[in-house]
C-alpha cells in the first residue's frame, strides 16, 4: 500500500480539509503532518487551538491513519524521513506565497520517485476567513491571558509595540506587512505608562493612578485581541499590588512589568539626572512573592524590571538582583539601559544566558535603536517592546498641523499635508 502524505494546520478544520483527506485515502494510507504550533507562528499568527488539541481532532477523522508533527513550514524534513509515494495539497498554493514551498516538494519527492497530487481547492471556505470572523466577535479575558505564555512557548521572540488607547491598540492588533512572503505583525501591546501618561497630559510620575490606568485597559480590550503587558511602574506599595494583580487577571492581560524603585518614581529615560532610588532586593523580592500569592492562575506573568544600569550600579549589581529576583518567583526579567550603544546590554545578556535557572528575558530598546529584532534574539531577547512610538510619531504631526492652521488662516494646507482624508476617518472604525 503506498504511503500519502498530508500536510495542514488544521486550525479549524472543515469539509475543504474532509476533501483533502478523502482524495488522499484513495491512493494509500494517509499520514498526517500537523503543522505544530511553532511552525504555523513561524509564518503567521499563533493558532487558536494548541497542537495537542488539533491532534486529537485529526487523528479522529475517518481517513487519516497517522498523525505526526510537522516542525517546519518546510516539508522537506518529514519527507526525507517519512519519504511517502505522494503527497496530496489543494491546487491553492500553485500561486501566492507558497509556491516556494510546492516546488521544494516537488524536487524532494523527484529523489525517490513521489507524486505530487493537486486536488481542486474547495471553493467558498478558508480557515483565515473563518478566524477573522471568530476574531471580529473578540476573545474572552481567559484566552486573551493565557496567550502571552503560549505565544513564548511557541517563538523564541515576541515583538511588542506601545498602546495607550483604544486607536492605538487597533494599530498594534492590526498592522501587518509582507515580508519576503511573510507575514509581520506585532505579537502583543504594551501599555506604557510613560505614552498614558504623555497622553493624558501628565508627566510619567504615577500621577495617573491605577483605577485610571484600568478604565485604559478596559477601553483597549474591548477592541483588541492580542495579548497586553500592563507597565506596573513600581508596583506601589506591596500589599496593594496584590490586588492590583489580581485585577489585571481577571480583566484578562497576560503580564505586568514592576521597576525596581521605590518612592517618587520618574521614567528611566532621565537616568541619573534626577533622583530616582532603587528598592533593596529583598523588599522587591518579597513584592513579586506577595504579587504572585495575589494571583488565581499560573497564566499571568510578573515580570521583574531591573533599573541597575539605568541608575548606575553595575553589571555585578543587575545580575545578582536578577538572580533573586528569578528565585523569588519572576516569570520573567526586564533589562533597561538608556546607553545608545547597546553594549551593556550585550554584556548583561551573555551573563544571563550562563544563568542554570532562565525565564524569558524583555529589553525596551528605546535608545539602543539600532540593533535589529534578530540581533536582539541571538543574543537571547525573547520580548522586544517598542515602548513610546506611537505617541512619539503622532505628536510631531499633530503640533504641525495645529501650526499650521495658524499660519494659513484655514484648514487647507494642514489637511493636505498632515491629514487622512475625511473619507478615511468616517469610515476607519466600521460601524458594524
Ligand atoms: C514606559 O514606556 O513607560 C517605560 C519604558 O517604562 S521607559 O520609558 O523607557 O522607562
Ligand atoms: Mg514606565
Amino acid at each position: 500500500m503506498k504511503t500519502v502524505y498530508v500536510g495542514m494546520s488544521a486550525d479549524i478544520f472543515h469539509h475543504g480539509h474532509l476533501n483533502i483527506i478523502n482524495e488522499a485515502k484513495k491512493l494509500g494510507r494517509v499520514v498526517v503532518g500537523l503543522l505544530t504550533d511553532e511552525a504555523i507562528a513561524s509564518y503567521k499568527r499563533l493558532p487558536l487551538i494548541p497542537y495537542e488539541r488539533r491532534k486529537l481532532v485529526v487523528e479522529n477523522i475517518k481517513g487519516v491513519d497517522e498523525v505526526v508533527p510537522q516542525e517546519t513550514l518546510d516539508y522537506v524534513p518529514n519527507l526525507i524521513k517519512i519519504k511517502p509515494d505522494i503527497v496530496v495539497h489543494g491546487d491553492d498554493w500553485k500561486t501566492g506565497v507558497q509556491n516556494e514551498t510546492r516546488q521544494r516538494v516537488i524536487d524532494t519527492l523527484a529523489e525517490w520517485g513521489g507524486e505530487l497530487v493537486e486536488p481542486v481547492y474547495t471553493e467558498g471556505v478558508s480557515s483565515t476567513q473563518l478566524i477573522n470572523n471568530i476574531k471580529e466577535k473578540g476573545v474572552t479575558p481567559n484566552t486573551r491571558l493565557k496567550s502571552l505564555k503560549r505565544l513564548l512557548s511557541a517563538k523564541p521572540q515576541i515583538r511588542v509595540l506601545e498602546a495607550h488607547n483604544g486607536i492605538t491598540g487597533l494599530i498594534v492588533e492590526t498592522a501587518n506587512v509582507k515580508v519576503n512572503g511573510k507575514t509581520k505583525q506585532f505579537d502583543a501591546m504594551w501599555l506604557s505608562s510613560l505614552t498614558v501618561s504623555t497622553s493624558k497630559g501628565k508627566p510619567d510620575t504615577e500621577v495617573v493612578d491605577f483605577t485610571t490606568r484600568f478604565q485604559t485597559i478596559e477601553e483597549i480590550l474591548e477592541v483588541t485581541t492580542k495579548p497586553i503587558i500592563v507597565d506596573g511602574d513600581t508596583g506601589g506599595d506591596t500589599e496593594h499590588f496584590r490586588f492590583r494583580v489580581r485585577t489585571l487577571e481577571r480583566l484578562g492581560a497576560s503580564a505586568v512589568i514592576i521597576e525596581d524603585k521605590i518612592g517618587s518614581k520618574r521614567n528611566s529615560l532621565f537616568g541619573t539626572d534626577v533622583f530616582q532610588e532603587q528598592d533593596t532586593i529583598d523588599h522587591f523580592c518579597d513584592k513579586i512573592q506577595t504579587g504572585k500569592r495575589g494571583l488565581i492562575t499560573d497564566d499571568f506573568m510578573i515580570i521583574a524590571r531591573i533599573e541597575s544600569l539605568i541608575l548606575k550600579q553595575g553589571m555585578a549589581d543587575a545580575i545578582k538582583r536578577a538572580k533573586a529576583y528569578i528565585a523569588a518567583g519572576a516569570d520573567g526579567i526586564m533589562i533597561h539601559s538608556k546607553e545608545k550603544d547597546g553594549q551593556e546590554i550585550i554584556e548583561f545578556c551573555n551573563l544571563y544566558n550562563a544563568f542554570e535557572k532562565r525565564v524569558p528575558l524583555v529589553v525596551v530598546p528605546s535608545t539602543f535603536d539600532h540593533m535589529t529584532e534578530s540581533e536582539l534574539e541571538k543574543i537571547g531577547v525573547n520580548i522586544v517592546i517598542y515602548g513610546n512610538h506611537q505617541i512619539r510619531s503622532a505628536y510631531p504631526s499633530m503640533v504641525k498641523t495645529a501650526e499650521s492652521i495658524l499660519t494659513h488662516d484655514r484648514c487647507k494646507e494642514a489637511s493636505a499635508e498632515y491629514c487622512m482624508s475625511i473619507k478615511k476617518i468616517i469610515t476607519l472604525i466600521p460601524e458594524v
